[in-house]
């Protein structure tokens, strides 16, 4: 990991790089958080995101079962159902579907296979009774998918096909080293414990426990940056929760690096597959032309009521999502980038 040091960390670099750490195993959170968006602002380093022969997410369509963990208000889940219905469908450009189909769709794996570029929210389940307590283990998110998926008496169908496992906190939970290293994180699931290999992520929401880290830039940053001044103004969220809506960026960045490198061996850059630099964490804090650098978001659209997003969705919707790696382009790009 030495390598991909930013020369110029920033305390509040090191609190970007929390949402980051998307991966994968124990040892990749025990490292020190780096930010890495150095990297592509000049445009001079290599970036050497790589193929490492897995199978991507490709699965037309395909299924996400979603877990509501803790007490969850309608309004919130609606915010969030609205943005993964937004990933494959229709909506004013830039939309959240562009965003979609312009970077995670260009990646493929060995069987010429793309990543998919339809979801489909095929079940749902509520487990507000804390199945395994309001604080959780990393593998504690995997025995939450199996509780959902062996539930009586509506359980969540076990699809090993084309199914993928969003496990969503509320802001009571707390997760091991959410807030502190992480914000979120996928990886896939053990069938010692779920019973097969699929595709889950895990995002919680900070809005009580640390939204200048997680909820950034909707909350003033958690730790300022290297002149001790906060690096921007507060952003109003677009849809006016702003744990929700930095879910919102946290789960778009762990659905395209789940999507990409679902069980770990597909894409991303650098050398340690227990700490693999994904497409979004080299795109970390970039949201528009000229952000990523020193905690700016960079060039993104205010709606009427002043709120700040980058892509439409449906329902009249509008979410900040952050960029991602692009293949054909080499560069962290979003459909709202000028060129
Ligand atoms: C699939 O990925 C390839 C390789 O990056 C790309 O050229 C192609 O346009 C992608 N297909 C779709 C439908 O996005
Ligand atoms: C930001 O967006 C505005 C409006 O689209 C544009 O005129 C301006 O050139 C952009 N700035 C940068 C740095 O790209």
């Amino acid at each position: 990991m030495g390598k991909l040091l930013p020369r110029h960390p920033s305390p509040l670099l090191l609190l970007a790089a929390a949402i980051c750490i998307s991966s994968s195993s124990l040892a990749a959170v025990r490292g020190a958080p780096v930010y890495r968006a150095d990297y592509l602002v000049d445009g001079n380093q290599l970036v050497d995101m790589q193929y490492h022969m897995g199978p991507v997410v490709s699965g037309t369509p395909t299924n996400l079962y979603l877990i509501w963990y803790g007490r969850w208000e309608a309004a919130a889940q609606a915010v969030l159902r609205d943005f993964l219905a937004s990933l494959s469908a229709p909506a004013p450009f830039p939309a959240v579907s562009d965003w979609w189909a312009r970077t995670p769709r260009m990646y493929a794996d060995q069987t010429g296979a793309n990543v998919t570029g339809a979801f489909a929210v095929a079940g749902e389940h509520s487990d507000a009774g804390y199945s395994h307590g309001a604080s959780l283990r990393r593998i504690d998110v995997q025995s939450v998918i199996r509780s959902a998926v062996y539930a009586y008496p509506d359980p969540l169908p076990l699809d090993p096909y084309s199914g993928a496992y969003l496990v969503l906190t509320s802001p009571d939970v707390q997760v091991d080293e959410f807030c502190r290293a992480v914000c979120g994180f996928h990886y896939f699931t053990f069938a010692s414990v779920v019973g097969v290999t699929v595709p889950y992520a895990w995002v919680g929401n900070s809005a009580t426990q640390c939204p200048g880290k997680c909820a950034y830039p909707f909350a003033a940053a958690a730790e300022y940056g290297a002149g001790g001044a906060q690096p921007q103004a507060v952003l109003r969220p677009p849809n006016g929760d702003a744990g929700v809506d930095g879910m919102v960026i946290v789960l778009g960045h762990e659905l395209a690096e789940m999507s990409t490198n679902p069980l770990v061996n597909a894409w991303y850059a650098g050398d340690t597959p227990t700490a693999p630099t994904e497409i979004a964490d080299l795109c970390l804090g970039v949201y528009g032309d000229g952000g990523g650098a020193g905690g700016l978001v960079g060039n993104v659209s205010r709606a009427p009521d002043g709120s700040a997003y980058n892509v439409n969705g449906v329902n009249g919707r509008r979410f900040l999502v952050q960029w991602l790696w692009n293949p054909v382009r080499g560069a962290c790009y979003g459909p709202n980038s000028s060129n």
